[in-house]
């Protein structure tokens, strides 16, 4: 069993599942300077928050095909990537200190940065309205985002839970970041300010090129016809599987290595496609979820 240098025992703060070793930097994080101009990429693991990282950083950067060779994290920082990262020298900085780094690209410009935390965890100035940052939180069906995590743990880690255990563990928010309800719908009740934008995976796979123009639209940065047609290519599923610089492909091979598990070509962009529950779950497991859905969005005016 994969054992992280770490503790990893769950803490819950503000009703929301993170792991001990955040508690070092949620008191740091909340005092975050946040700017106006940045941009902050949100949502729940597995929504498609890689994918937006990407479209983000690469219409901030007028199709920057040269600088995008880079590690998304260099680009777009992970807020979290340092907080279950055992201090190492060896480690480029945006692992090792995000949030350091983030305050030294500051310098240099509008910064765009990812988190899974949900909006109460947030820094006070975004909470208090005291800085409008361009906020994109990605969604995506709980079923279709659990089924996906379930792969990805399994791929790192090699985990023998069954889906049905997983699924229900997730339903009793036995992952980090869950609650996925107050995740979602914290969010979704911020949807009608200004600087908010609510993505959902599923648009996302129905309509690229309509989503790169809202986006667009969105972080105020025109986008031509022809710059359309060339980063919807760059976005494509094959070509993001392909990309080095966005599949994970080295850290999922490390993790795997470390518990004597075999290389495998599955990484991070796994399967790219809606619906994938429907095969790879059973009728009885999606009653139970769609009912858990029913019941989690009954009183709100959220729809999955
Ligand atoms: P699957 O595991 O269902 O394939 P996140 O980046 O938030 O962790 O989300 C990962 C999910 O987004 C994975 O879902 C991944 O394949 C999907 N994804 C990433 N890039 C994509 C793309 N270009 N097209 C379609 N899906 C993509």
């Amino acid at each position: 069993m994969f054992r992280s240098p770490m503790d990893m025992t769950d803490v819950t703060v503000k009703g929301t599942v993170l792991k001990k070793p955040y508690l070092n930097y949620l008191d740091k994080f909340y005092e975050f300077p946040v700017r106006d101009g940045d941009v902050w990429i949100c949502g729940i693991p597995k929504s498609g928050t890689t994918w937006a990282q990407e479209m983000v950083w690469m219409i901030m950067n007028n199709l920057d095909t040269e600088g995008a060779k880079a590690d998304i994290h260099s680009r777009v920082p992970f807020v979290e990537k340092t907080w279950l990262t055992p201090v190492n020298e060896e480690l480029p900085e945006y692992v090792r200190d995000s949030m350091g780094f983030i305050k030294k690209e500051y310098e240099k410009g509008p910064v765009c940065l990812k988190t899974h935390l949900p909006w109460v965890l947030l820094p006070r100035d975004i909470q208090e309205n005291l800085k409008k940052p361009k906020i994109i939180y990605v969604l995506r069906d709980p079923k279709d985002a659990m089924l996906s995590l379930y792969h990805f743990i399994k791929i790192l880690t090699g985990f023998k839970e069954t889906m049905e255990e997983f699924c229900e563990g997730y339903m009793q928010n036995k992952q980090c970041y869950l609650p996925y309800w107050s995740h979602v719908l914290g969010f979704w009740n911020q949807r009608n300010k200004p600087n908010v934008l609510i993505l959902r995976y599923e648009e996302m796979i129905k309509d690229l090129s309509g989503i790169v123009r809202k986006v667009s639209h969105f972080l105020e940065r025109p986008i031509s016809d022809d710059e359309v047609e060339k980063l919807v290519g760059h976005l494509s599923f094959n070509s993001m599987k392909k990309n080095r610089a966005v599949n994970n492909e080295d850290l999922i091979e490390k993790a795997r290595k470390a518990q004597g598990l075999e290389k495998t070509e599955t990484n991070h962009m796994r399967q790219g496609k809606t619906g994938g529950h429907k095969t790879e779950m059973t009728p009885e497991l999606i009653q139970k979820l769609d009912k858990w859905i029913e019941d989690n969005t009954r009183d709100t005016d959220f729809v999955v």
